[in-house]
């Protein structure tokens, strides 16, 4: 446990070693966080979540840091709200890593005691918060780099994989199925109550969705047919002038788009990313498919191989028949996020490795698209 703690704390710091020290305070758009509130804040959870409770020596680096740093615990207390985050110019990214070194120690000399089954677990909860959190460090830095008028490089890493030029459907047999995490392994809350799914038969893609393939889209005024779209996806990309996937930029007749390598032209053979449900479900219907439920993604997910990018489902993000959410402030974790959202399943070359798993449910609302995202389709 010691040494998977460590490793996921310097991950994090890893992951900022590219950065510029101006570039870990700005918060570029109200979803996007800062890289030092990101990094304060995990920092924060094992103070707030472990030391504080199972470390009876421990004193808190500093009173202010859960009103700074709490994200969205409301049984914790006030916070700074996420939309002024950025305007946290102190403390200053020196003290934010002073901090996180005093975290860890202490954290250290807790894990070289005797530890039971009820703190081990929460300590797992950390473990995997911090690397949920180095996975929307990338999406944030993206946005930020991203938006800049140089377009400046984060560096090398998190790129997709060419789609493979072997295509094909995989087909599944109608039947009852059992859905959700089981065994000793660690699964977030969302996914336990195993439970059984009745599905049709059904068809689904061994590949994600090709930028090639979303450009014929594009160009046959996919974006320009409301029979595509749903209404509120329609006003969506009306009201906000979209035309093509997020980093996406036409210049002389040519499109590019924006990189952590900085911008490039797209390359046609990458699965398209940084789509929201609206245009996934968009695309579908234009191909005359859909979109698989997340009953069907797990289904079929031997089928195909995943990792690459999140894929958007048809299902909207609501608690499994038993769901049983913690008492207390962990019991915000998931719980409280089941209501206007669609689940994603699998993960992405931003998230940290064998961290997801088939069971896993991500969750966004159906216009985000700054995370990592494609589409896999179902006939
Ligand atoms: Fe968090």
């Amino acid at each position: 446990m010691i040494d998977r703690f460590l490793e996921v704390r310097s991950q994090s710091e890893i992951l900022c070693q590219p950065l510029l020290i101006e570039d870990y305070s700005v918060q570029a758009s109200e979803f996007v966080s800062p890289p030092k509130w990101h990094l304060a804040h995990v920092t924060w959870f094992w103070e707030e979540f472990v030391l504080t409770k199972y470390s009876p020596e421990y004193s808190p680096y500093n009173d202010d840091f859960s009103f700074l740093f709490n994200s969205y615990y409301n049984n914790v207390g006030k916070r700074v709200l996420r939309p002024v985050r950025g305007l946290m110019t102190r403390p200053s990214v020196d003290e934010v890593y002073a901090y996180r070194n005093y975290v860890t120690q202490a954290m250290v000399a807790l894990l070289k005691t005797n530890l039971d089954k009820e703190v081990l677990d929460v300590i797992e909860i950390g473990i995997n918060h911090e690397q949920q959190h180095q996975e929307l460090f990338v999406y944030d830095i993206k946005y930020i780099l991203g938006n800049q008028p140089l377009f400046p490089q984060y560096g090398s890493g998190f790129t997709p994989k060419e789609i493979s030029q072997v295509s094909g459907f995989s087909k599944i047999e109608s039947g009852i199925y059992s859905i959700g995490h089981q065994g000793d392994r660690f699964s977030f809350d969302n996914e336990l109550g195993a439970h059984k799914v009745y599905v049709d038969d059904f068809e689904i893609s061994s590949n994600l969705v090709s930028n090639k393939e979303y450009l014929d889209f594009i160009e046959a005024g996919g974006y320009s047919d409301f029979n595509f779209w749903h209404d509120e996806g329609w006003s969506w990309i009306n009201e906000n002038k979209i035309q093509a996937p997020l980093y996406w930029h036409k210049f002389d007749g040519e499109w590019w788009n924006y990189t952590l390598q900085g911008l490039q032209k797209v390359n046609l053979d990458l699965p398209v990313m940084h789509i929201s449900f609206y245009e996934a479900f968009a695309y579908s219907q234009w191909k005359g498919m859909r979109l698989p439920t997340e009953f069907e993604w797990e289904i079929a997910s031997e089928k195909f191989s995943w990792g690459q990018l999140w894929e958007w489902t048809h299902s909207a993000y609501l608690p499994y028949p038993r769901f049983n959410k913690s008492l207390g402030a962990l019991g915000e974790y998931n719980g409280k996020f089941m209501v206007n959202q669609m689940v994603l399943r699998g993960g992405s070359v931003a998230t940290p490795e064998g961290h997801s798993r088939k069971t896993y449910r991500n969750f966004f609302h159906a216009s985000m698209r700054w995370q990592y995202n494609g589409i896999r389709l179902i006939k």
